[in-house]
């Protein structure tokens, strides 16, 4: 038995040394070492008829065989695998004539993301920060902490989705939510906007949607005053709508401003002359506005006889509609390839 091992292990040895590609070396080890018919096992098999002294003797031979086997299979393996690969990679090329996509295959971006990227340009360039918040806020930051203490009746105009078990969180309801966490982190003077989606428990319709977005305006510094925050925010309406656009302001309530404004521009679908769209008065409402109530500067950490500070919020959906005239807010947000082709 000592010498069928002796045999096998060189006739074992040499066909692997021979073999030239992956694919033979598989038929091999099955032929040697193939658990049904593999000529080692075969031999391996009729170890148990020997009796213990044997076994002794002729089992060690026959590990030692199989080791040896295995191990210059094992490198074989190795060996080979590095040189189909190398001619593999070989076959591949780059043809760099082939033409490049077709441009239409392309994505593009919402217009959503069309103006706020606009507006974002614009106000880093007067020197704002772009600030981003959590969309799942504490009641304390989308409301308390703005002046809207609890059993306020203006919470009633800004009803929301909570979450179930956590009686403190819920779905912001307005980027102002963000205007407290950004004076505690950045603190007087600052300057930043903070574009972002917001949620309402509204029942839709042309112009109303659960989801919706917003671009919130905050600066505070020394000597903030009612002028300053007309000069920024004409700038902004006529970056969006035209040089021509005329704005105007007029007193609204909003709690965390005082005094607080509505903003709106001269129609840009009539010019200012009467539509359907401006309910025939040739104005449009398009943002809110105001100097931050000085209850909120303290809640930020900021003294209000130090600092003053306006702040102002646009919808901006609102805006991408007028500024492409759509009439319904909803196609915005429904994924219909007809209607985002077009941008
Ligand atoms: N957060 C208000 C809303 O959702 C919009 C707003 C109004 C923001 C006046 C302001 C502001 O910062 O001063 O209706």
């Amino acid at each position: 038995m000592l010498e069928q091992f002796k045999k096998i292990k060189s006739s074992a040895l040499s066909a692997i040394h021979l073999v030239k590609n992956l694919a033979d070396l598989e038929v091999l080890e099955n032929k040697l070492l193939g658990r049904k018919n593999g000529e080692l096992t075969g031999l391996l098999k009729g170890l148990k008829d020997l009796s213990s002294e044997e076994k002794r003797i002729v089992g060690q031979a026959a590990n030692d065989v199989k080791q040896a086997i295995e191990s210059a299979w094992a490198e074989k393996k190795l060996e080979l695998s590095r040189v189909e690969w190398v001619k593999s990679s070989e076959k591949e090329s780059v043809d760099v004539t082939q033409s490049a996509l077709p441009l239409s295959k392309c994505g593009h971006f919402h217009p959503i993301t069309l103006v706020k990227n606009k507006l974002e340009d614009l106000f880093i360039s007067m020197g704002f920060m772009v600030l981003d918040g959590p969309e799942l806020e504490s009641d304390y930051y989308n409301f308390t902490a703005v002046n809207i203490p609890a059993n306020h009746p203006a919470r009633d105009m800004q009803d929301t989705f909570y979450i179930k078990k956590h009686p403190n969180w819920l779905l912001r309801t307005q980027t102002s939510s963000v205007q407290v966490r950004a004076m505690q982190k950045y603190e007087a003077p600052m300057r930043a906007i903070v574009p972002g989606r917001c949620f309402r428990n509204e029942s839709t319709d042309a112009r109303h949607e659960h989801t919706l977005y917003q671009i919130e305006g905050v600066v505070i510094d020394h000597g903030i005053n009612f002028s300053n925050m007309k000069a920024v925010l004409e700038e902004v309406v006529k970056n969006l709508y035209g040089a021509e656009t005329k704005l105007r302001l007029r007193p609204k309530y909003y709690p965390f401003v005082e005094p607080g404004v509505n903003g709106e521009i001269t129609c840009v679908l009539c010019a200012g002359k009467g539509c359907r769209v401006c309910k025939q008065s040739g104005w449009l409402e398009i943002f809110g506005a105001g100097l931050i109530h000085p209850n909120v500067l303290k809640e930020g950490g900021i003294d209000s006889k130090k600092y003053q500070g306006f702040a102002f919020g646009f919808g901006l959906d609102r805006l991408v509609m007028l500024k492409y005239g759509i009439d319904e807010i909803r196609v915005l947000k429904s994924g219909e390839m007809k209607f985002l082709e077009q941008f």
